[in-house]
């Protein structure tokens, strides 16, 4: 009686082919449940005469055991199934996350574009430098005091490697290496030795220009900052060309553009003046085109050196220098596209 009823379950545990998660779950209850045909079947065990237990009892673990491992195989079939179903093929892609610019980049990227269409081409520098090209050839006077420790980091206590304090030492390169006419940017890294704090750091950066060609004027140097300052940042934008001297330019100036925070009215970041510098300039110097390889009696330039930072700050509105050398990705991913 017992076994028939075993031999009959073993039959349809074996053709059973159940086809999803479903109807798996139905063949467990069915089979393996609590109150399934297995179970019972063991309930009606415990009435068998003691002398069929035997072979009657590995019987119906037999069965149990067979029912166990279909389930098993069962299940792990159709878990594959119903991962595969999951993956939707018409669900738009997670994009990958684009890093983006630094915003110092991105301001060298725009100023390089401006004057890419005047006709400047951009020239490399080095940052590890002599005093020659960072000082003696740019006429500075031997005791001048940028020379001094405070001002300028020195390598390996050789007073005459250092890192650049300016762009300028370019200039010289380049007109070594270049006859005029010399028309060319010169963007980089700079080092001085300065307490860091919102204004000023050890590092930053500068872009250098220098045009040296017959007849180069004042007016030229005038005209170009002042249709730069107008590209960068915007068309109603003034500047103040205001006296001032650095040893390698005669004439010198300081440019300085119309506060964009408050148009002239007075704010902190204009301290009240209506204007905030951005630049230094001037003509070369005669002993600087000398010390170039170029002849002062034939050719004229001028120069100017422009802070990266200064421009990026009235740019976007930054107010404080370090967090551009913090890579703290909160301030980073503010900056997106080049405008
Ligand atoms: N090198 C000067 C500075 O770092 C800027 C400058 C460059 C001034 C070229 C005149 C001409 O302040």
């Amino acid at each position: 009686m017992l076994q028939s009823k075993i031999d009959q379950l073993i039959n349809a545990i074996q053709v059973a082919s159940p086809a999803n998660a479903k109807e798996v779950e139905l063949f467990r209850q069915q089979y393996l449940g609590r109150n399934g045909d297995i179970q019972n079947l063991f309930e009606e065990f415990k009435t068998v005469p003691p002398a069929e237990k035997k072979t009657l009892g590995k019987a119906l673990n037999d069965l149990k055991n067979l029912a166990e491992t279909k389930y098993a195989s069962l299940k792990d079939n159709v878990g594959e199934e119903a991962s595969h179903q999951e993956v939707d093929l018409t669900l738009p892609v997670i994009p990958n996350k684009l890093g983006n610019l630094h915003p110092l980049t991105l301001t060298r990227n725009r100023i390089i574009e401006i004057f890419e269409r005047l006709g400047f081409n951009v020239e490399d520098g080095q940052e590890i430098e002599d005093d020659w090209h960072n000082f003696s050839a740019l006429n500075f006077p031997d005791n001048h005091p940028a020379r001094e420790m405070q001002d300028t980091f020195f390598i390996q206590k050789n007073p005459d490697i250092l890192l650049r304090t300016h762009t300028s030492n370019v200039q010289i390169r380049l007109m070594n290496k270049k006859k005029p006419p010399v028309r060319s940017i010169m963007p980089g890294r700079v080092y001085r030795n300065e307490a860091i704090s919102a204004r000023a750091h050890c590092f930053f950066h500068q872009v250098e220009g220098l045009y040296v060609d017959t007849h180069v004027s004042f007016a030229d140097l005038k005209q170009t900052l002042f249709h730069f300052a107008k590209e960068m940042f915007g068309k109603d934008t003034k500047i103040r060309l205001r006296p001032s001297f650095f040893p390698f330019t005669e004439p010198s100036a300081e440019i300085d553009i119309s506060c964009l925070i408050c148009h002239g009215k007075g704010c902190n970041v204009c301290k009240h003046s209506g204007w905030v510098e951005i630049a230094g300039s001037g003509m070369v110097h005669p002993n600087v085109l000398r010390n170039g390889g170029v002849d002062p009696e034939e050719f004229t330039g001028f120069a100017f050196g422009m802070g990266i930072e200064r421009v990026t700050m009235l740019r976007y509105g930054i107010n404080d220098l370090r967090l551009f050398s913090e890579n703290d990705v909160r301030f980073l991913k503010q900056f997106r596209a080049v405008m």
